[in-house]
């Protein structure tokens, strides 16, 4: 085996916790550890690293990860394009493309478990992917989105392109609320853009859990740079249309958001006996669209993912419970 240099050892350690690794290192004189105050202005000892975010994934492949022959995922489906309101009606990113294969990798590669389901679309924006569960099978959709000209768009949307006006709902407000107050009877819920504007994951996951839904499909940002169980921290602004709204939590115009890893996802997920069963084959997705646009600096990179969970309860052995259960012998029982 080749021996590793000292600094890919650091580095593998550092970007799995850190998600940084050590790019330069400049030749210092002095040593890192110092006896003298540390001054406002960095020193050249303090400024000789430099961090950069590792630029590729480093979580490990999930054994739910689709992976399709070259040519399968040679995407012809141009969904929006046949209800191009759709790419008026949002400032978040409507690009033709994107919008195309995020149809293609969240209801095509999905699609048994939208028939004739009833469904929450939660942070439902324009509309459009409750229009496209519809149009999957789906037999009713309830929207769920806080900012007004948004529910008004997704209304005045799917009054053009649905004949039956019964099949949809547009709550406005805002999701934290309406899992508290409504009384909703859900097969699928979609949790799609939402994830990382929240950090009130614990009560997201219990009320959709009081939901009973059979699935869950999420596609969201991860922190795709640490294989650990971990969440990295952001802020959100208010006054962006695509970022969270204010809540009671939140000082000011930011909102204290996160991205989960992978794995932080999966243990959050397993916590409320939610399993999770497919990520969508994005690799195949590009390899196979050359000209795909707008995807490949998240999804390509694995920053970005789409998961389908369901509701199963998980075996006590797959949780991390660092031996916390007690057993029948009471010698070895935990104090
Ligand atoms: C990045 S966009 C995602 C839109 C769409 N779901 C998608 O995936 O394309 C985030 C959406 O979340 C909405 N949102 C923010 N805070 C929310 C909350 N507390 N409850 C419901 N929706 C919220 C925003 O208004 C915005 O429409």
């Amino acid at each position: 085996m080749q021996r590793m240099t000292l600094r890919a050892a650091i580095n593998r350690s550092l970007s799995r916790v850190t998600g940084f690794e050590i790019r330069r290192v400049r030749q210092v004189t002095t040593g890192l550890i110092t006896s003298h105050p540390i001054s406002a202005k960095p020193s050249n000892t303090q400024r000789s690293f430099a961090m950069k975010p590792a630029a590729v994934s480093v979580a490990k492949k999930h054994a739910a990860q689709v992976r399709t022959d070259p040519g399968d995922k040679h995407i012809r489906s141009t969904f929006f394009d046949r209800y191009p309101a759709f790419y008026q009606t949002s400032e978040t990113a409507p690009y033709q493309s994107r919008l195309n294969l995020r149809h293609d990798a969240i209801f095509e590669q999905n699609r048994e478990v939208f028939d004739g389901a009833r469904v929450l679309d939660i942070a439902s924006h324009d509309g459009r992917w409750s229009f496209a569960a519809l149009q999957t099978g789906a037999a009713h959709v309830v929207g769920v989105e806080p900012r007004t000209e948004l529910v008004e768009a997704a209304r005045s949307t799917l009054g053009q392109y649905v004949d039956d006006p019964t099949r949809y709902q547009f709550i406005q407000g805002d999701i934290f609320d309406v899992l508290q107050k409504e009384r909703l009877d859900i097969d699928v819920v979609l949790c799609l853009g939402f994830l990382y504007h929240t950090l009130r994951y614990g009560e997201l996951l219990s009320g959709l859990r009081a939901l009973n839904p059979k699935h869950l499909i999420i596609d969201t940002t991860i922190f795709h740079e640490s294989s650990g169980r971990v969440i990295k921290l952001d802020l959100d602004y208010a006054d962006m249309q695509r970022d969270a709204v204010r809540d009671g939590y939140s000082h000011g115009d930011f909102i204290l958001v996160g991205s989960p890893s992978l794995p932080g996802l999966e243990l959050m997920l397993n916590a409320y006996d939610f399993k999770i069963d497919r990520l969508s084959d994005w690799e195949g997705i590009i390899r196979d669209n050359p000209d795909a646009s707008g995807v490949k600096g998240d999804y390509g990179i694995g920053r970005r993912i789409t998961v389908l969970a369901s509701s199963s309860q998980i075996p006590r052995a797959k949780l991390p419970l660092r031996g916390y259960i007690p057993t029948d012998d009471a010698a070895s029982a935990p104090r």
